[in-house]
């Protein structure tokens, strides 16, 4: 990272945090916080970029991926939320060819860089945000986000009943199972069937409740 985008990190971080914070628990953020958080992701567009080729960061994804394939759900509509440079999206779309793979972010500028880099056919990027996304009620298959913004009520709207959700994190470790992270997400229809630590990081997967 160059120092100007160290400080950019570092001076953003707090109204990012709160942001999505915010947002996880109410499904909006303060304005002013939103404003920051995106401009510091389309300021930090190729640090992402570079953050996907860095060794690890994509593991606790991976893992969960593959947990989720052993289960031997075949998704046919999956949404990969704040896909950044678009790693994840990719492989989804490698996952399930059959499938169509959306891979949505809020940062026209990150979108651009994604599309640059991925062009699996069944692949398609868009900007949409997290808050209030482009599909109807029920009708996505797999919901997936690494290292992204999470709003529970809005998983639960457009995930289909029998859906699931990868969520996967790069540095934060699993939370308990009394945490209000589990609770909002068992609120919201959701309940944990596989989920563990690695590294830094953690991955979990979430079937909708029977
Ligand atoms: C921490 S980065 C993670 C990117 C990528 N998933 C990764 O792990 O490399 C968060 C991403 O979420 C996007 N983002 C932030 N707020 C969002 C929102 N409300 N809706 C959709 N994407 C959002 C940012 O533009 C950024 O690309």
């Amino acid at each position: 990272m160059n120092r100007a985008l160290t400080l950019a990190h570092r001076w953003s971080e707090p109204a990012r945090m709160r942001y999505a914070g915010d947002v996880f628990l109410t499904g909006k953020g303060r304005m002013r916080d939103r404003v920051i958080s995106s401009t510091y992701f389309t300021v930090s567009t190729p640090m992402w970029g570079g953050y996907i080729e860095m060794e690890g960061h994509l593991d606790t994804f991976t893992l969960g991926l593959e947990k989720l394939v052993a289960t031997g759900i075949q998704p046919r509509t999956v949404v990969d939320v704040g896909t950044g440079a678009g790693a994840s999206g990719a492989m989804l779309a490698r996952t399930w060819p059959q499938a169509r793979v959306e891979a949505i972010d809020s940062s026209r500028r990150m979108i651009r860089h994604a599309r640059m880099l991925h062009d699996e056919p069944n692949l398609r990027y868009r900007r949409a945000s997290a808050l209030a996304m482009p599909y109807d009620n029920g009708s996505v298959d797999l919901v997936t986000c690494l290292n992204a913004i999470v709003v529970p009520s809005e998983m639960q709207r457009v995930c289909a009943p029998d859906g699931h959700v990868l969520m996967a994190a790069t540095w934060v470790p699993l939370r308990a199972d009394d945490s209000d992270w589990v609770r909002r997400f068992a609120d919201a229809g959701f309940h944990r069937i596989a989920a563990d630590n690695h590294g830094n990081g953690s991955w979990e997967i979430l079937a909708r409740q029977p």
